[in-house]
Order: C-alpha cells, then sequence, then structure tokens
C-alpha cells in the first residue's frame, strides 16, 4: 500500500517550511501518520554537490552551471534521502510532506532557459527523477504563489542584513525573477495547485493559506 506523498513549492521566501510544519500540525491533530522532509537535506553529506553548487563553487552565478548538471545534483541529495529515510514508511502506506522535491529542479533550473526549452526541460527531468532514478511521484504539488518582492523582504531578517550569506540563488535578482515565470509556468502544465498568498494587503494570514492548503489536500487523507 502505497503511501501520499505532498510536496510544498515555492519561490524563495514564499512560506514553504511555515505551511510545512501547519500541514503537519493539522495531521497530528487528526492522527494521521506522517514524516516530512526538507530539501536540500543540508545537514546531510548527500547534498555536499548541492552545497558546492549553492556556494557557487562551479561558478559565482547560477547561469554558469548547465541545468542538467545541477538537477543531478538535487536529484542525487533526494534519492539519499528517499532510500536511507523514507522508502519503507512511504511503501507502507505513511503521508509523507515534503518542503520543496523534484518540482524546485523545475522551477529554478528551467529559469536558466529559454522559455521555448522549458517543456523538453520538464520532461526530462520527470522522466530522470521518477522514471529511471525511481523518486515516486508526488500526489500533490500545492505552489504557494508569492510575489519574489515580497518572499526577499520576508527572508530580510535571516542572514541579519548579510547579503554575503546568501547562496547563488537567493543573491541573484534576475534568477528569482526568472523563476517566477518559470514557477507559473510549471504550475499550469504539471498541474500544481497553486495558493495565491498575497493580497492587496500584502502577504495573506499564514492560518487561511494553511486552510487552503489543507482543503487541496483533504481528498488525499480520507
Ligand atoms: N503568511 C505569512 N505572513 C507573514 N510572514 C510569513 C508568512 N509565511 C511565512 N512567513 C515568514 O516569512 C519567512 C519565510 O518563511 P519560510 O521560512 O516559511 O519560507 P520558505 O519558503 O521556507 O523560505 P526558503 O525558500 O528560504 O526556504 C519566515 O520568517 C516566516 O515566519
Ligand atoms: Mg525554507
Amino acid at each position: 500500500m502505497k503511501g501520499k506523498l505532498i510536496v510544498i513549492e515555492g519561490l524563495d521566501g514564499s512560506g514553504k517550511a511555515t505551511q510545512t510544519a501547519l500541514l503537519c500540525e493539522k495531521l497530528k491533530t487528526m492522527g494521521v501518520e506522517y514524516d516530512h522532509f526538507s530539501f536540500p537535506d543540508y545537514k546531510n553529506e548527500s547534498s555536499l554537490l548541492v552545497r558546492m553548487y549553492l556556494d557557487g563553487k562551479f561558478g559565482d552565478n547560477a547561469d554558469q552551471v548547465n541545468p542538467y548538471a545541477a538537477s543531478c545534483f538535487f536529484a542525487c541529495d533526494r534519492y539519499a534521502s528517499f532510500r536511507t529515510q523514507w522508502q519503507d514508511k512511504y511503501e507502507g502506506g505513511r503521508v509523507i510532506v515534503c518542503d520543496r522535491y523534484t518540482t524546485s529542479n523545475a522551477v529554478h533550473q528551467c529559469s536558466k532557459l529559454p522559455s521555448g526549452d522549458w517543456d523538453n526541460f520538464i520532461n526530462w527531468l520527470f522522466d530522470f527523477e521518477y522514471n529511471k532514478i525511481g523518486l515516486p511521484e508526488p500526489d500533490a504539488v500545492i505552489y504557494l504563489r508569492v510575489d519574489p518582492e515580497i518572499g526577499q523582504e520576508l527572508l530580510k531578517h535571516r542572514y541579519n542584513g548579510d547579503e554575503k550569506k546568501k547562496d547563488i540563488h537567493e543573491k541573484d535578482e534576475d534568477h528569482l525573477r526568472r523563476s517566477r515565470l518559470t514557477a507559473d509556468h510549471c504550475a499550469e502544465v504539471c498541474g500544481w495547485h497553486t495558493i495565491e498568498c498575497v493580497d492587496e494587503n500584502g502577504m495573506r494570514d499564514k492560518e487561511d493559506i494553511a486552510a487552503e492548503v489543507f482543503e487541496a489536500v483533504r481528498s488525499l487523507l480520507v
């Protein structure tokens, strides 16, 4: 009995960790057995190449690293996590909630390519990660749609204003702007569930967003 895989996706600072935690709290109150993971798995050795990439060891600009190569680094990290931490639980029927997944490669690596190549890239990526490598496909992907400027504002205090601590994606405003376009495109063509997290007053209340996230996955849980 295969479990359910729920992915929370979104640009930097869109509230992925916040919504993952709120969904997990809700699952707990419902008595649903779950585990949650966050990618990249920074504290694990499997993320070494991801860390080298994000630290700029292969080039200080993300565009210097071919999107296919970069995607492999993140895919390997997920493979290690799946095989060593959650395959048995997932295959035993457990609900798994992930803050980022294969879907982050789609968003952040597509943005290095011209728009005419996006769909080819997405097809390659999902074939590679799901069919070839054998990672499970998500049952639901929740896309937290937030303007990049608002996401950046929410993250400001994270590094105490020290821009040098940002990784090569985080400090690249152009990359972030392009990622918003690719995220919207992926959500449309891949059937992700989009949640508009910003209204005319700015970022919506996190509990209101959480209620929408739950509605989007409710049918998977009963
Ligand atoms: N709806 C909200 N309203 C106001 N602040 C929020 C909301 N959601 C999240 N935040 C705050 O915004 C910041 C970023 O949120 P969070 O860490 O959940 O985002 P993230 O998508 O995981 O970020 P990253 O992409 O950097 O991992 C945090 O300080 C969080 O408390
Ligand atoms: Mg986060």
